[in-house]
């Protein structure tokens, strides 16, 4: 049976074949230090745990769900907006709940284009905005994010065709793969470019929670006037280290989010109960969690990128996030270069072209082993002689 033009059409997932150079690595034996991949390494904290085994205990959440989720999380998300940004959400309108934002991502152009509309996409990029587009039958158009503009869009210089023509803009700071951070400034000129040119705008917040050197990411929704343009995914995912629990919400302007309950009304019965109520649970619970959080990846970034430029690889530290984004030496591509790793350092990363062409001659670096481990990696890296 052949599958459809539409699924044939869906990008091949660039980093499963990196997966499995590293399995076939760690199969033979090989003690790799993988720093290719974003899961969490730390565990969910134990209040939330606890929440859903509580939750779960109850009959009450072995029902469906209501289909846009419990009123519960969404007032959590609300007031965690108010808490944490100074927002104002309304939590019945401008709310939805998503299985974690990878699915609101990818259903989003199906919720707000029509065949060959375009969207605009930042280049290096998270892989999975590409597969929303593909689904939609839309079209994409991507600018790039310059080490010289601190990987920011620099909308002067998209052309006023694309400008003029596009629907829709995914952004996202803190930045995978690039470790940036965006200001309020710069969502004040998103705010006026989009009003500018009627385009609505996403803003992944994926790595919300993730900044360093005492700088709080900014959301979005802190611009004036950014509800009228936009919203804003977060993702319970990074935060509290709750990747497997597949939990998400969007904020923001009331007819995108109208648009992905209507859509999710005909996908999904909305998530687990309990698992929604652990999450209202983290959101509105004691965030000392999060600060201890942030603080191991602090000072496993500084560890790492003063161990890196110990051997005189000279690299940018991230300011949130918890990636590094580091040029590859004179010579290797960068999917060259994460070949030669792994096979002669037995560290796996992940090659910069995999995020798009303008991650050309970077590679991306998970700090998501312990120090001990980064430093080993570092170690086995200086023994290359490359810098
Ligand atoms: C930039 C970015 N956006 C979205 C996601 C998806 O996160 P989740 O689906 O777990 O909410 C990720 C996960 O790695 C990410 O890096």
């Amino acid at each position: 049976m052949e599958i459809s033009e539409r699924l044939k059409k869906l990008p091949t997932q660039f980093f499963s074949a990196l997966v499995k150079k590293v399995n076939n690595a760690v199969a033979e034996g090989r003690d790799i230090i993988n720093l290719g991949q974003g899961n969490p390494d730390q565990p969910t904290p134990p209040h939330i745990v606890k929440a859903l085994q509580t939750a779960a205990e109850d009959p009450k959440t072995h029902k469906y769900s209501p289909f846009s989720g419990l009123s519960e999380l969404k007032h959590a998300a609300s007031e965690y907006y108010k808490k944490q940004y100074g927002v104002d959400i309304d939590p019945e309108k401008e709310v939805a709940i998503l299985f974690g934002t990878k699915t609101g991502l990818v259903e989003l152009p199906m919720c707000l284009l029509n065949e060959g509309d375009l969207m605009l996409l930042p280049d290096p990029g998270y892989p999975d905005y590409l597969s929303g587009v593909v689904l939609a039958g839309a079209q994409f158009k991507t600018f790039p994010l310059l080490a010289e503009n601190r990987f920011l869009p620099d909308y002067n210089a998209i052309p006023l065709e694309d400008k003029e023509a596009a629907k829709l803009v995914y952004l996202n700071y803190p930045n995978n793969p690039t470790g940036a951070t965006a200001d309020l400034k710069f969502f004040e000129e998103t705010v006026t470019f989009a009003k500018k040119h009627r385009i609505s705008v996403v803003h992944d917040f994926a790595y919300g929670a993730i900044g360093f050197d005492g700088k709080k990411p900014t959301s979005l929704l802190e611009a004036e006037g950014a509800k009228d343009i936009g919203i804003e995914m977060y993702t319970l995912s990074k935060t509290y280290n709750m990747a497997g629990w597949r939990v998400g919400f969007a904020v923001g302007n009331q007819n995108i989010i109208e648009s992905i309950n209507l859509i999710q009304d005909h996908l999904y019965c909305s998530l687990f109960p309990a698992i929604q109520l652990a999450a209202a649970a983290a959101l509105t619970g004691d965030q000392s969690c999060v600060e201890e959080l942030v603080s191991l990846y602090e000072k496993r970034r500084n560890t790492f990128i003063n161990a890196i430029r110990q051997i005189g690889w000279n690299a940018q530290a991230p300011k949130g996030s918890f990636f590094a984004w580091l040029p590859v030496p004179k010579g290797f591509t960068s999917e060259e270069f994460a070949d030669y790793l792994l096979e002669k350092a037995d560290v796996a990363v992940a090659p910069g072209n995999g995020f798009g062409q303008y991650g050309e001659g970077y590679i991306r670096v998970g700090l998501l082993v312990d120090e001990s481990r980064l430093l080993e990696a570092v170690d086995r890296i200086r023994k290359l002689n490359l810098f």
